[in-house]
């Protein structure tokens, strides 16, 4: 995989995959560019007029993309149900994509912080009633999977057991690292339960190191946000090549359950898909199997693994 690239993607005729967060930055260029090998895509957006816009842009390019919008908030788990019961099945991928980093302090609906809710307790309860449709049995070369996508801030995240809402002490940073870092714990908690159950479902992980995105701008405020604002420009690599690293573990044939994918560049920020290790406390399973518990009593979502 030294220098993977996307014209090294297999076809993906007769392959479903669900985006999340597909309207903008990773999600869409991951729609794209499996839309462009013959896959059919699911893309979530949260708002009706981004979306369309995107599936307009992604059909100007390719006309014959089989992509469709479906709607979907992640940060409201009653939506999340309702996506899950609507989406068509069998699905061969579900990308856990969609993310908001560093925003204010503010709850969702259900009463969860932002960021612990759209990046890891949607995907978690979307994965968790997603599950039993993913396709199987599968080609051998070719398995149904999950991939969440993380960050290398993951490394600087705890899970705050006793303050997970920021209300005693709320930091933009601290609270997008924990999300990231619960994103870790679960793809690889998924992995162990899935080989458990024998299952040919894989959990991968991926993180695209530093792409300039929406990310950047639609979160952070102040100081923050003007700061992202230059280093978008003096430091990161395009939406186009953050992506490469979650479409290696959609569907790179090579790829396996509870790898990691990030860029192979100097400090993980650029280049071409490779393995990389998440940081050891994320890879603790009964911190994972806590983070698990809580999840679902938060979410109400439990899994049901075959
Ligand atoms: N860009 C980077 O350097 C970087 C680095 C590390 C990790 N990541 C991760 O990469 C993923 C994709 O981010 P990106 O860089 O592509 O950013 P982006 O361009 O801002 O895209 C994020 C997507 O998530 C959607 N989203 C946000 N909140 C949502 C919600 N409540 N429900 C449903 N969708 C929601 C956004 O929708 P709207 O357009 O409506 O806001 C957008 O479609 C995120 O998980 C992020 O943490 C990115």
């Amino acid at each position: 995989m030294s220098h993977w690239t996307v014209e090294d993607m297999p076809d993906q005729t007769g392959r479903t995959f669900v985006v999340t967060g597909a309207n903008s930055g990773l999600g869409y260029e991951t729609a794209r560019r499996v839309a462009r090998k013959g896959g059919r895509v699911i893309m979530t957006a949260r708002d009706q007029g981004k979306g369309d816009a995107a599936v307009e842009r992604l059909k100007r390019e390719h006309p014959d993309a089989d992509a469709e919008l479906r709607l979907l908030d992640l940060a409201d788990l009653d939506w999340v149900r309702a996506f899950a019961h609507d989406v068509p099945d069998p699905i061969d991928v579900l990308v856990n994509n969609a993310g908001v980093m560093m925003p204010p302090r503010s709850l969702t609906k259900q009463g969860n912080e932002l960021q612990f809710a759209t990046n890891h307790l949607g995907h978690f309860a979307l994965t968790g009633l997603l599950l039993e449709r993913l396709r199987r049995p599968v080609a051998a070369d070719s398995p149904s999977r999950v991939v969440t996508v993380s960050s290398t801030l993951h490394r600087r995240g705890s899970i705050h057991f006793d303050d997970l809402t920021g209300e005693r002490s709320y930091n933009p940073t601290a609270y997008y690292a924990q999300s990231k870092f619960a994103n870790i714990l679960f793809g690889l908690e998924l992995d162990r339960r899935l080989r458990a159950s024998g299952s040919t479902t894989q959990s991968l992980l991926a993180h695209p190191g530093y792409a300039a995105t929406n990310l950047q701008s639609s979160g952070p405020t102040g100081f923050m946000k003007s700061l992202m604002k230059v280093s978008n420009v003096v430091m990161a690599q395009s939406a186009e090549r953050g992506a490469l690293s979650q479409l290696f573990a959609a569907t790179a044939p090579e790829a396996e359950g509870g790898q990691y994918i990030g860029p192979g560049g100097l400090g993980e920020q650029r280049g071409h898909p490779k393995v990389v290790q998440p940081v050891k406390s994320a890879q603790d399973p009964e911190l994972a199997q806590r983070l698990w518990a809580l999840s679902e009593d938060l979410t109400g979502v439990r899994f049901v693994f075959p």
